[in-house]
Protein backbone atom coordinates (compact mmCIF):
# COMPACT_ATOMS: atom_id res chain seq x y z
CA UNK A 1 0.00 0.00 0.00
CA UNK A 2 1.63 3.27 -1.25
CA UNK A 3 0.85 6.51 -0.12
CA UNK A 4 0.65 9.98 -2.02
CA UNK A 5 -0.06 13.49 -1.18
CA UNK A 6 -1.46 15.54 -4.20
CA UNK A 7 -2.90 18.73 -4.50
CA UNK A 8 -5.27 17.54 -6.84
CA UNK A 9 -9.25 18.47 -6.60
CA UNK A 10 -11.44 15.80 -5.26
CA UNK A 11 -13.31 17.29 -8.47
CA UNK A 12 -10.98 16.15 -10.75
CA UNK A 13 -9.53 12.68 -9.00
CA UNK A 14 -10.11 9.44 -10.57
CA UNK A 15 -10.21 5.83 -9.03
CA UNK A 16 -12.27 3.37 -7.00
CA UNK A 17 -13.25 4.88 -3.87
CA UNK A 18 -13.14 9.17 -2.91
CA UNK A 19 -13.90 9.44 0.64
CA UNK A 20 -14.65 13.10 1.69
CA UNK A 21 -14.81 14.20 5.44
CA UNK A 22 -18.09 16.07 6.35
CA UNK A 23 -18.84 18.85 9.82
CA UNK A 24 -22.14 18.77 11.19
CA UNK A 25 -22.42 21.96 9.28
CA UNK A 26 -22.20 21.08 6.19
CA UNK A 27 -24.90 18.34 5.91
CA UNK A 28 -26.86 21.38 3.13
CA UNK A 29 -23.79 20.58 0.51
CA UNK A 30 -22.70 23.80 -0.75
CA UNK A 31 -19.56 25.17 -2.87
CA UNK A 32 -16.89 21.91 -3.40
CA UNK A 33 -19.70 19.54 -1.98
CA UNK A 34 -22.41 20.99 -4.06
CA UNK A 35 -20.75 21.09 -7.24
CA UNK A 36 -19.78 16.96 -6.58
CA UNK A 37 -22.87 16.39 -5.98
CA UNK A 38 -23.85 18.00 -9.12
CA UNK A 39 -21.05 15.91 -11.01
CA UNK A 40 -22.84 12.81 -9.35
CA UNK A 41 -26.47 13.43 -10.37
CA UNK A 42 -27.59 14.12 -6.68
CA UNK A 43 -25.82 10.79 -5.29
CA UNK A 44 -24.76 12.45 -2.63
CA UNK A 45 -27.92 14.42 -1.34
CA UNK A 46 -29.97 11.14 -1.77
CA UNK A 47 -27.83 8.77 0.08
CA UNK A 48 -27.61 11.37 2.54
CA UNK A 49 -31.14 12.20 3.14
CA UNK A 50 -31.81 7.88 2.54
CA UNK A 51 -29.42 7.11 5.76
CA UNK A 52 -30.24 10.56 7.47
CA UNK A 53 -26.18 11.41 8.02
CA UNK A 54 -25.86 13.67 10.12
CA UNK A 55 -22.05 13.99 9.96
CA UNK A 56 -21.46 12.69 13.62
CA UNK A 57 -18.09 11.66 14.32
CA UNK A 58 -17.34 8.20 13.75
CA UNK A 59 -20.18 7.62 11.59
CA UNK A 60 -19.79 6.76 7.76
CA UNK A 61 -21.93 6.15 4.65
CA UNK A 62 -21.28 4.87 1.08
CA UNK A 63 -22.55 4.34 -2.20
CA UNK A 64 -21.41 3.48 -5.88
CA UNK A 65 -21.53 5.83 -7.89
CA UNK A 66 -23.26 5.12 -11.65
CA UNK A 67 -22.73 7.00 -14.95
CA UNK A 68 -19.12 7.26 -17.08
CA UNK A 69 -18.01 9.17 -13.34
CA UNK A 70 -14.35 9.84 -12.67
CA UNK A 71 -14.91 7.60 -9.58
CA UNK A 72 -16.75 4.38 -9.00
CA UNK A 73 -17.76 4.75 -4.92
CA UNK A 74 -18.25 7.40 -2.75
CA UNK A 75 -17.83 7.07 1.41
CA UNK A 76 -18.75 10.34 3.38
CA UNK A 77 -16.96 10.27 7.14
CA UNK A 78 -18.55 12.36 10.04
CA UNK A 79 -16.11 14.91 11.61
CA UNK A 80 -18.48 16.27 14.23
CA UNK A 81 -18.25 19.75 15.19
CA UNK A 82 -15.88 22.04 13.25
CA UNK A 83 -15.16 23.65 16.80
CA UNK A 84 -14.09 20.01 18.16
CA UNK A 85 -11.85 19.04 15.36
CA UNK A 86 -8.64 17.21 16.72
CA UNK A 87 -5.93 15.29 15.58
CA UNK A 88 -7.67 12.16 16.87
CA UNK A 89 -10.75 12.87 14.88
CA UNK A 90 -9.02 12.54 11.73
CA UNK A 91 -7.14 9.34 12.77
CA UNK A 92 -10.24 8.43 13.62
CA UNK A 93 -12.17 9.20 10.58
CA UNK A 94 -8.94 7.99 8.24
CA UNK A 95 -9.38 4.75 9.73
CA UNK A 96 -13.19 4.65 9.49
CA UNK A 97 -12.37 5.35 5.89
CA UNK A 98 -9.93 2.74 5.46
CA UNK A 99 -11.86 -0.02 6.74
CA UNK A 100 -14.80 0.96 4.49
CA UNK A 101 -12.79 1.26 1.56
CA UNK A 102 -11.66 -2.49 2.05
CA UNK A 103 -14.53 -3.98 2.38
CA UNK A 104 -15.50 -2.34 -0.80
CA UNK A 105 -13.10 -3.85 -2.42
CA UNK A 106 -11.26 -0.63 -3.36
CA UNK A 107 -7.93 -0.47 -4.89
CA UNK A 108 -7.20 2.73 -4.92
CA UNK A 109 -8.52 5.60 -2.73
CA UNK A 110 -8.55 9.21 -2.44
CA UNK A 111 -8.79 10.71 0.47
CA UNK A 112 -10.04 13.93 1.14
CA UNK A 113 -10.01 15.66 5.00
CA UNK A 114 -9.54 19.38 6.23
CA UNK A 115 -6.16 20.32 7.97
CA UNK A 116 -6.02 20.76 11.84
CA UNK A 117 -3.11 22.69 12.13
CA UNK A 118 -0.49 22.33 9.68
CA UNK A 119 -0.54 19.83 6.40
CA UNK A 120 2.19 17.65 7.95
CA UNK A 121 0.31 16.56 11.32
CA UNK A 122 -3.13 15.95 9.45
CA UNK A 123 -1.12 13.92 6.27
CA UNK A 124 0.63 12.58 9.46
CA UNK A 125 -2.61 11.90 11.50
CA UNK A 126 -4.31 10.13 8.38
CA UNK A 127 -1.35 7.66 7.74
CA UNK A 128 -1.23 6.74 10.77
CA UNK A 129 -5.30 6.05 11.35
CA UNK A 130 -5.09 4.35 8.11
CA UNK A 131 -2.00 2.37 8.59
CA UNK A 132 -3.27 1.24 12.11
CA UNK A 133 -6.95 0.24 11.38
CA UNK A 134 -5.82 -1.60 8.57
CA UNK A 135 -3.08 -3.82 10.37
CA UNK A 136 -3.75 -7.52 11.26
CA UNK A 137 -2.17 -10.29 13.03
CA UNK A 138 -2.33 -13.19 11.51
CA UNK A 139 1.06 -14.96 12.46
CA UNK A 140 -0.48 -17.79 14.72
CA UNK A 141 -2.89 -18.36 11.55
CA UNK A 142 -2.30 -21.30 10.13
CA UNK A 143 -4.38 -20.19 6.74
CA UNK A 144 -3.73 -16.93 5.09
CA UNK A 145 -6.30 -14.14 6.23
CA UNK A 146 -8.88 -14.02 3.57
CA UNK A 147 -10.11 -11.02 4.62
CA UNK A 148 -6.52 -8.90 3.88
CA UNK A 149 -7.19 -5.51 1.78
CA UNK A 150 -6.46 -4.91 -1.52
CA UNK A 151 -5.78 -1.23 -1.48
CA UNK A 152 -2.97 -0.52 -3.55
CA UNK A 153 -3.03 3.45 -3.15
CA UNK A 154 -3.85 6.02 -0.52
CA UNK A 155 -4.28 9.36 -2.37
CA UNK A 156 -4.20 12.46 0.68
CA UNK A 157 -6.00 15.14 -1.78
CA UNK A 158 -4.78 18.91 -0.74
CA UNK A 159 -1.76 17.65 1.15
CA UNK A 160 1.02 18.17 -1.49
CA UNK A 161 4.32 18.22 0.15
CA UNK A 162 4.09 16.33 3.18
CA UNK A 163 5.59 12.92 2.02
CA UNK A 164 8.28 12.87 5.41
CA UNK A 165 5.19 13.35 7.41
CA UNK A 166 3.64 10.13 5.93
CA UNK A 167 7.12 8.76 6.34
CA UNK A 168 6.94 9.48 10.01
CA UNK A 169 3.50 8.08 10.42
CA UNK A 170 4.53 4.66 8.74
CA UNK A 171 8.08 4.43 11.11
CA UNK A 172 5.94 5.07 13.96
CA UNK A 173 3.41 2.80 13.15
CA UNK A 174 5.92 0.22 12.50
CA UNK A 175 6.97 1.05 16.05
CA UNK A 176 2.91 0.84 17.33
CA UNK A 177 3.08 -2.49 15.16
CA UNK A 178 5.84 -4.31 16.97
CA UNK A 179 4.32 -3.66 20.14
CA UNK A 180 1.29 -5.31 19.27
CA UNK A 181 2.90 -7.94 18.02
CA UNK A 182 4.91 -8.19 21.08
CA UNK A 183 1.78 -7.94 23.37
CA UNK A 184 -0.09 -10.35 21.90
CA UNK A 185 2.05 -13.20 21.98
CA UNK A 186 1.13 -15.97 24.22
CA UNK A 187 3.71 -16.20 27.08
CA UNK A 188 5.01 -19.26 25.28
CA UNK A 189 6.87 -17.31 22.11
CA UNK A 190 7.08 -13.72 24.19
CA UNK A 191 9.14 -15.08 27.27
CA UNK A 192 12.60 -13.25 29.00
CA UNK A 193 15.25 -15.44 26.48
CA UNK A 194 12.82 -13.75 23.05
CA UNK A 195 12.46 -10.54 24.60
CA UNK A 196 15.92 -10.57 24.67
CA UNK A 197 16.60 -11.81 21.37
CA UNK A 198 14.31 -9.12 20.39
CA UNK A 199 16.55 -6.51 21.53
CA UNK A 200 19.30 -7.57 20.27
CA UNK A 201 17.71 -7.43 16.74
CA UNK A 202 16.46 -3.96 17.11
CA UNK A 203 20.23 -3.05 17.88
CA UNK A 204 21.60 -4.89 15.38
CA UNK A 205 18.93 -3.21 12.94
CA UNK A 206 19.71 0.25 14.18
CA UNK A 207 23.09 0.13 15.57
CA UNK A 208 21.92 0.86 19.00
CA UNK A 209 24.58 -0.26 22.39
CA UNK A 210 22.82 -3.20 24.08
CA UNK A 211 23.72 -4.14 27.71
CA UNK A 212 21.75 -7.45 29.10
CA UNK A 213 22.52 -8.21 32.56
CA UNK A 214 22.13 -11.75 33.00
CA UNK A 215 21.08 -13.15 36.79
CA UNK A 216 24.62 -13.02 38.35
CA UNK A 217 24.89 -9.44 36.92
CA UNK A 218 21.47 -8.49 38.68
CA UNK A 219 22.75 -10.52 42.09
CA UNK A 220 26.30 -8.47 41.65
CA UNK A 221 23.87 -5.29 41.67
CA UNK A 222 21.78 -6.29 44.90
CA UNK A 223 18.78 -6.58 42.55
CA UNK A 224 17.24 -8.64 45.11
CA UNK A 225 13.41 -7.16 44.47
CA UNK A 226 13.76 -8.60 40.65
CA UNK A 227 15.14 -11.39 41.60
CA UNK A 228 12.88 -12.27 43.89
CA UNK A 229 9.83 -12.37 41.35
CA UNK A 230 12.06 -13.97 39.08
CA UNK A 231 13.38 -17.07 41.67
CA UNK A 232 10.21 -19.65 40.65
CA UNK A 233 10.59 -19.40 37.01
CA UNK A 234 12.46 -22.27 34.99
CA UNK A 235 13.57 -19.12 32.53
CA UNK A 236 16.49 -16.72 33.39
CA UNK A 237 15.83 -13.41 34.14
CA UNK A 238 16.81 -10.88 31.43
CA UNK A 239 17.45 -7.04 32.76
CA UNK A 240 17.60 -5.36 29.08
CA UNK A 241 19.01 -1.60 28.84
CA UNK A 242 19.41 -0.22 25.09
CA UNK A 243 20.77 2.84 24.41
CA UNK A 244 20.18 5.18 21.54
CA UNK A 245 22.73 7.68 21.01
CA UNK A 246 22.82 10.64 18.45
CA UNK A 247 25.62 11.87 16.33
CA UNK A 248 27.16 15.07 17.77
CA UNK A 249 25.90 15.98 21.91
CA UNK A 250 22.50 15.38 23.07
CA UNK A 251 20.26 17.94 23.85
CA UNK A 252 18.46 15.86 26.20
CA UNK A 253 19.01 12.42 27.88
CA UNK A 254 16.11 10.34 28.92
CA UNK A 255 15.12 6.97 30.27
CA UNK A 256 12.04 4.74 29.26
CA UNK A 257 11.33 1.95 31.68
CA UNK A 258 9.01 -0.44 31.07
CA UNK A 259 7.00 -3.38 32.77
CA UNK A 260 8.55 -6.64 31.38
CA UNK A 261 6.19 -9.27 33.13
CA UNK A 262 6.02 -12.09 30.41
CA UNK A 263 3.22 -13.57 32.42
CA UNK A 264 2.00 -12.67 35.50
CA UNK A 265 0.78 -15.96 37.33
CA UNK A 266 0.44 -14.14 40.06
CA UNK A 267 3.32 -15.85 42.19
CA UNK A 268 1.96 -18.41 45.37
CA UNK A 269 -1.09 -15.69 45.75
CA UNK A 270 -2.11 -17.36 42.16
CA UNK A 271 -4.65 -15.37 40.50
CA UNK A 272 -7.77 -17.46 40.27
CA UNK A 273 -10.32 -18.14 37.30
CA UNK A 274 -12.14 -15.28 36.53
CA UNK A 275 -9.15 -12.72 37.46
CA UNK A 276 -8.03 -12.97 33.90
CA UNK A 277 -5.15 -15.19 34.64
CA UNK A 278 -5.25 -16.26 30.69
CA UNK A 279 -4.41 -12.87 29.31
CA UNK A 280 -1.65 -12.35 31.72
CA UNK A 281 0.80 -12.60 28.55
CA UNK A 282 0.14 -8.28 28.15
CA UNK A 283 1.65 -7.89 31.46
CA UNK A 284 4.86 -6.92 29.73
CA UNK A 285 2.79 -4.04 27.89
CA UNK A 286 4.84 -1.63 29.01
CA UNK A 287 7.99 -3.07 27.78
CA UNK A 288 6.51 -3.54 24.58
CA UNK A 289 5.50 0.16 24.23
CA UNK A 290 9.25 1.09 25.28
CA UNK A 291 10.62 -1.20 22.54
CA UNK A 292 8.15 -0.40 20.23
CA UNK A 293 9.26 3.53 20.67
CA UNK A 294 12.97 2.21 20.06
CA UNK A 295 12.35 0.64 16.64
CA UNK A 296 10.91 4.56 15.89
CA UNK A 297 13.49 6.24 17.86
CA UNK A 298 16.02 4.20 15.65
CA UNK A 299 14.14 5.24 12.14
CA UNK A 300 13.28 8.89 13.40
CA UNK A 301 17.06 9.37 14.87
CA UNK A 302 16.34 12.84 17.25
CA UNK A 303 19.19 14.29 18.74
CA UNK A 304 18.30 12.63 22.20
CA UNK A 305 19.70 9.97 24.02
CA UNK A 306 17.57 7.67 25.02
CA UNK A 307 18.04 4.78 27.63
CA UNK A 308 14.88 2.19 26.75
CA UNK A 309 15.01 -0.33 30.17
CA UNK A 310 13.40 -3.50 31.55
CA UNK A 311 13.58 -6.12 33.81
CA UNK A 312 12.00 -8.91 32.22
CA UNK A 313 11.18 -11.84 33.88
CA UNK A 314 8.21 -14.68 34.75
CA UNK A 315 6.05 -14.38 38.07
CA UNK A 316 5.74 -18.37 38.48
CA UNK A 317 5.14 -20.57 41.36
CA UNK A 318 7.02 -23.73 41.61
CA UNK A 319 9.46 -25.07 44.69
CA UNK A 320 11.69 -21.95 44.39
CA UNK A 321 8.69 -19.24 44.92
CA UNK A 322 8.55 -16.42 46.61
CA UNK A 323 6.82 -17.28 50.33
CA UNK A 324 3.86 -14.40 50.97
CA UNK A 325 5.26 -12.68 53.76
CA UNK A 326 9.57 -12.87 52.70
CA UNK A 327 11.48 -9.84 53.15
CA UNK A 328 13.67 -8.69 50.02
CA UNK A 329 16.27 -6.06 49.68
CA UNK A 330 16.44 -3.90 46.54
CA UNK A 331 19.06 -2.54 45.16
CA UNK A 332 19.03 0.56 46.53
CA UNK A 333 19.40 -1.38 49.90
CA UNK A 334 15.51 -0.48 50.72
CA UNK A 335 13.77 -3.63 51.97
CA UNK A 336 10.09 -4.80 50.90
CA UNK A 337 8.06 -7.85 52.96
CA UNK A 338 6.48 -9.15 50.01
CA UNK A 339 2.94 -9.58 51.87
CA UNK A 340 1.26 -10.39 48.22
CA UNK A 341 3.34 -11.92 45.54
CA UNK A 342 1.19 -10.96 42.84
CA UNK A 343 2.36 -7.40 43.24
CA UNK A 344 5.30 -8.49 41.92
CA UNK A 345 5.41 -5.81 38.56
CA UNK A 346 6.49 -2.93 41.61
CA UNK A 347 9.26 -4.97 43.11
CA UNK A 348 10.52 -5.49 38.69
CA UNK A 349 10.06 -2.04 38.81
CA UNK A 350 12.19 -1.00 41.84
CA UNK A 351 14.97 -2.38 41.00
CA UNK A 352 14.75 -1.05 37.43
CA UNK A 353 14.31 2.50 38.81
CA UNK A 354 17.18 2.52 40.58
CA UNK A 355 19.31 1.37 37.98
CA UNK A 356 17.43 4.03 35.99
CA UNK A 357 18.06 6.92 38.40
CA UNK A 358 22.13 5.85 38.43
CA UNK A 359 22.57 7.34 34.78
CA UNK A 360 22.25 11.07 34.84
CA UNK A 361 19.73 11.51 32.68
CA UNK A 362 17.37 14.77 32.54
CA UNK A 363 13.94 12.61 32.98
CA UNK A 364 12.81 9.01 33.45
CA UNK A 365 8.95 7.84 32.54
CA UNK A 366 8.15 4.01 33.53
CA UNK A 367 5.34 2.12 31.71
CA UNK A 368 3.53 -0.36 33.72
CA UNK A 369 0.25 -2.76 33.23
CA UNK A 370 0.62 -2.12 37.44
CA UNK A 371 -3.10 -2.60 38.88
CA UNK A 372 -6.27 -3.53 37.97
CA UNK A 373 -7.12 -0.76 40.69
CA UNK A 374 -6.06 1.98 37.86
CA UNK A 375 -8.81 0.04 35.11
CA UNK A 376 -11.65 0.52 37.91
CA UNK A 377 -10.74 4.04 38.89
CA UNK A 378 -9.87 4.89 34.63
CA UNK A 379 -11.75 2.41 32.63
CA UNK A 380 -9.82 0.75 29.77
CA UNK A 381 -9.04 3.61 27.33
CA UNK A 382 -7.27 6.13 29.89
CA UNK A 383 -3.70 5.28 31.59
CA UNK A 384 -2.99 7.10 35.06
CA UNK A 385 -0.05 9.48 35.22
CA UNK A 386 1.76 10.09 38.44
CA UNK A 387 4.68 12.54 38.93
CA UNK A 388 6.09 14.39 41.34
CA UNK A 389 7.13 16.91 38.54
CA UNK A 390 4.83 18.96 37.09
CA UNK A 391 6.60 20.28 33.78
CA UNK A 392 7.32 16.48 33.21
CA UNK A 393 3.94 15.46 33.80
CA UNK A 394 2.65 18.30 31.23
CA UNK A 395 5.24 17.13 28.85
CA UNK A 396 3.35 14.15 28.79
CA UNK A 397 -0.03 15.39 29.19
CA UNK A 398 0.41 17.39 25.67
CA UNK A 399 2.62 14.57 24.21
CA UNK A 400 -0.67 12.30 24.59
CA UNK A 401 -3.13 14.65 23.76
CA UNK A 402 -1.46 14.74 20.33
CA UNK A 403 -1.01 11.38 19.88
CA UNK A 404 -4.68 10.75 20.60
CA UNK A 405 -3.67 8.20 23.35
CA UNK A 406 -5.43 8.83 26.68
CA UNK A 407 -4.40 9.58 29.95
CA UNK A 408 -4.89 11.02 33.67
CA UNK A 409 -2.90 12.87 35.88
CA UNK A 410 -3.38 11.20 39.44
CA UNK A 411 -2.02 12.13 43.03
CA UNK A 412 0.59 11.25 44.96
CA UNK A 413 -1.27 11.43 48.08
CA UNK A 414 1.97 11.09 50.20
CA UNK A 415 -0.58 9.83 53.48
CA UNK A 416 -1.34 7.10 51.80
CA UNK A 417 2.26 5.09 52.07
CA UNK A 418 0.42 4.42 55.67
CA UNK A 419 -1.08 1.45 54.05
CA UNK A 420 2.44 0.42 52.79
CA UNK A 421 4.21 0.55 56.39
CA UNK A 422 5.87 -2.44 57.32
CA UNK A 423 6.75 -3.94 60.85
CA UNK A 424 10.24 -5.28 60.58
CA UNK A 425 11.01 -4.17 57.02
CA UNK A 426 10.91 -0.49 55.56
CA UNK A 427 7.73 -1.16 53.42
CA UNK A 428 5.10 -3.95 52.36
CA UNK A 429 4.53 -4.16 48.58
CA UNK A 430 0.73 -3.96 48.94
CA UNK A 431 -1.63 -1.65 50.89
CA UNK A 432 -5.22 -1.66 51.42
CA UNK A 433 -7.52 -2.23 48.36
CA UNK A 434 -8.91 1.24 48.83
CA UNK A 435 -6.27 3.73 46.11
CA UNK A 436 -4.48 0.55 44.88
CA UNK A 437 -3.11 2.48 42.02
CA UNK A 438 -2.02 5.01 44.03
CA UNK A 439 -0.21 2.88 46.55
CA UNK A 440 1.25 1.43 44.14
CA UNK A 441 2.89 4.74 42.44
CA UNK A 442 3.94 5.66 46.11
CA UNK A 443 6.13 2.43 46.33
CA UNK A 444 7.57 3.03 43.18
CA UNK A 445 8.57 6.36 44.25
CA UNK A 446 10.72 5.13 47.15
CA UNK A 447 13.10 3.83 44.64
CA UNK A 448 13.65 7.14 42.71
CA UNK A 449 15.83 9.56 44.51
CA UNK A 450 17.11 12.76 42.41
CA UNK A 451 15.61 12.02 38.37
CA UNK A 452 12.48 13.59 37.49
CA UNK A 453 10.18 10.86 37.25
CA UNK A 454 6.63 10.23 35.75
CA UNK A 455 4.61 6.99 35.96
CA UNK A 456 1.90 5.52 33.67
CA UNK A 457 -0.13 2.96 34.81
CA UNK A 458 -1.37 1.21 31.32
CA UNK A 459 -3.01 -1.79 32.56
CA UNK A 460 -6.33 -0.53 30.83
CA UNK A 461 -5.57 0.46 27.60
CA UNK A 462 -2.91 -1.57 26.20
CA UNK A 463 -5.32 -4.37 25.66
CA UNK A 464 -9.23 -3.55 23.72
CA UNK A 465 -11.69 -6.37 23.96
CA UNK A 466 -13.77 -4.48 20.85
CA UNK A 467 -12.77 -2.96 17.36
CA UNK A 468 -12.17 0.68 18.46
CA UNK A 469 -11.14 3.55 16.21
CA UNK A 470 -8.00 2.50 14.83
CA UNK A 471 -7.11 -0.36 17.03
CA UNK A 472 -9.20 -3.63 16.22
CA UNK A 473 -9.58 -5.93 18.95
CA UNK A 474 -6.44 -6.96 20.69
CA UNK A 475 -3.28 -5.50 21.49
CA UNK A 476 -3.05 -1.55 20.68
CA UNK A 477 0.41 -0.70 20.82
CA UNK A 478 -0.86 2.14 23.65
CA UNK A 479 2.20 4.32 24.49
CA UNK A 480 4.37 4.46 21.82
CA UNK A 481 3.43 7.01 19.70
CA UNK A 482 3.10 9.21 23.05
CA UNK A 483 6.69 8.24 24.06
CA UNK A 484 7.79 9.55 20.77
CA UNK A 485 6.45 12.56 20.80
CA UNK A 486 7.55 12.86 24.00
CA UNK A 487 11.51 12.73 22.92
CA UNK A 488 10.70 14.56 19.82
CA UNK A 489 9.48 17.65 21.80
N1 LIG B 1 -0.40 -7.34 36.21
C1 LIG B 1 -1.29 -7.09 37.29
C2 LIG B 1 -2.21 -5.90 37.04
C3 LIG B 1 -3.20 -6.05 35.91
C4 LIG B 1 -4.49 -6.46 36.18
C5 LIG B 1 -2.85 -5.75 34.62
C6 LIG B 1 -5.39 -6.59 35.15
C7 LIG B 1 -3.77 -5.87 33.59
C8 LIG B 1 -5.05 -6.29 33.85
C9 LIG B 1 -0.49 -6.80 38.56
O1 LIG B 1 0.72 -7.48 38.66
C10 LIG B 1 -1.33 -7.27 39.70
O2 LIG B 1 -1.55 -8.44 39.80
N2 LIG B 1 -1.77 -6.32 40.52
C11 LIG B 1 -2.59 -6.61 41.63
C12 LIG B 1 -2.07 -5.83 42.81
C13 LIG B 1 -2.69 -6.23 44.10
C14 LIG B 1 -2.20 -7.59 44.50
C15 LIG B 1 -2.34 -5.20 45.14
C16 LIG B 1 -4.01 -6.19 41.27
O3 LIG B 1 -4.18 -5.17 40.62
O4 LIG B 1 -4.93 -6.91 41.64
MN1 LIG C 1 0.47 -9.42 39.55
ZN1 LIG D 1 1.60 -8.00 36.89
Amino acid sequence: MEFKATNTSPLDWSGDVLALGLFDDQVELTGDFATLDEKLAGTLKELMEETEFKAKTDSNISTRVGGNSLIRKVILVGLGQRDKLQLDTLRRAAASIAKTAKSLKAKTVGVSLPIFETAEATAQAITEGVELALYQDTRFKSEPDEKGHGITQIELLGLAGTESAITRAQNICSGVILARELVAAPANEINPITMADMAKDLATTYGFELNILEKEDCEKLGMGAFLGVAQASDLPPKFIHLIYRPQGTPRRKLAIIGKGLTFDSGGLNLKTSGSGIEMMKMDMGGAAATFGAAKVIGQLKPDVEVHFISAVTENMISGHAMHPGDFLKASNGKTIEVNNTDAEGRLTLADALVFADKLGVDAMIDLATLTGACIIALGDDIAGLWSPDDTLAQELETAAKTSGEKLWRMPLEEKYFEGLKAMHADMKNTGPRAGGSITAALFLKQFVEKTPWAHLDVAGPVWTDKDNGYHSAGATGYGVRLLVNWVMS
